[in-house]
């Protein structure tokens, strides 16, 4: 097999056999001409297919090191044709620091629908075994977590869930293929934001879901054109671009993140700082085995509380207050108020005091005087 760059370069992006054109077309057609009744040439409709798509799920598919890749509208989007391959009454296990947006799909979504759902300490061993019910369908995982960058054991905790017939479903929109790559460590299915690292410009959005279950593609494909949440050929191409530079923009990710955790672990105003590179992270150990690097997200308490975080949060420059993630642009949000608003009152309700940093590719001493201004209150 080719490395990562050159497969993220080259793989479902074939130089065009008429024109040459080293970029795959933006196809933008909504259907297909047909050279009989029922035959279409390429497929009956761009719902059902589109070639910008199917290149971007060659080549996004192939990175997964997974058969099959089907991409979608939004994340949430390709983890609803997921959990519809559920039935009323089974029952899904996600960790207690999942994505607030998983949490209310889940719960406000699927809940209303007849899953039932638990959330659970997946550092736990013992209460993740104790979470299985006869009806658990899913274990679902997201290692390094959003926002607290909680990292688990991917092999052993699909072990676990094989011994109790679950899929084991990894979000892997943290840690892109690029550092980790969960179907090889024994996951049934990877879902993403490719909103995030994938895009990697936040300018679209975007979702995905990988696996090497031939019925299950089957099944999520089935999805992807009953229901229709599929991304437009453009967007297709802006992610397919944005592979290209994957592996490139996560090495710059990483060592940002690293210069900007270390710099936090040394400030007087930072309480506890979230991530897996430090040493003394729960987590370090897992993430040293399974993952090539520690990503570009770092997370951190304030010393003084919600006000104080509120008053860093609204003091960057640089940074710029926002929601999302995985940009080239470093970004600052405070989970409890913003991206995780929706556990509030839950387990998964991030503490009041956090801050998350998505650390951008920008110069890193720009970034650490950024943050150091706006630690100086
Ligand atoms: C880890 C994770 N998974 C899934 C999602 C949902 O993705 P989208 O916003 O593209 O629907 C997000 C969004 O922030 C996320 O952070």
């Amino acid at each position: 097999m080719k490395g990562f760059n050159t497969r993220a370069i080259h793989v479902g992006s074939e130089p065009d056999p008429v024109t040459g054109a080293v970029n795959p077309p933006v196809y933008l057609t909504s259907t297909y001409a047909q050279d009989g009744v029922g035959v279409p040439r390429f497929s009956d409709y761009s719902r059902v297919d589109n070639p910008t798509r199917a290149a971007l799920e060659t080549c996004l598919a192939d990175l997964e090191e997974a058969r099959h890749g089907v991409a979608f509208a939004s994340g949430l989007a390709g983890e609803d044709a997921l959990l519809r391959t559920l039935s009323p009454g089974d029952h899904v296990i996600l960790g207690n620091d999942a994505y607030g947006g998983t949490f209310r799909l889940l719960t406000r979504v699927f809940g209303e629908w007849g899953v039932g759902v638990a959330c659970v300490d997946l550092s736990d061993s013992s209460a993740v075994e104790a979470a299985f019910t006869k009806t658990t369908k899913m274990l679902w995982v997201e290692t390094p977590s959003n926002p607290l960058l909680n990292v688990v054991p991917i092999a052993t905790l699909s072990t676990l869930a094989h011994e109790h017939d679950a899929l084991m479903v990894v979000d892997n929109t943290f840690a892109t293929p690029y550092l980790q790559r969960p179907l090889t460590l024994g996951a049934d299915v990877v879902v993403h934001s490719t909103t995030k690292y994938v895009g990697g410009h936040s300018d679209v959005l975007g979702g995905f879901v990988a696996t090497n279950d031939d019925e299950l593609a089957i099944k999520l494909k089935f999805h992807q054109y009953a229901i229709g949440a599929v991304p437009g050929p453009f967007d297709c191409y802006l992610l397919l671009r944005g592979l290209k530079t994957l592996g490139v923009r996560m090495e710059r990710h990483c060592s940002n993140a690293r210069a900007v955790a270390a710099f936090l672990v040394g400030h007087a105003l930072a309480e506890k700082v979230y991530y897996p590179g430090l040493a003394d992270h729960p987590g370090h150990e897992v993430a040293k085995q399974q993952m090539s690097d520690f990503g570009g997200m770092v997370s951190f308490t304030v010393k003084g509380g919600v006000d104080v975080a509120r008053k860093v949060c609204e003091s960057t420059l640089l940074f710029t207050l926002a929601e999302s993630l995985g940009g080239v642009e470093s970004l600052i949000e405070m989970p409890s108020i913003m991206t995780h608003a929706s556990t509030a009152g839950s387990t998964l309700e991030p503490p009041v005091n956090l801050v998350r940093l998505s650390v951008g590719i920008e110069d890193i001493d720009d970034l650490l005087a950024d943050l150091a201004q706006a630690l100086s209150l």
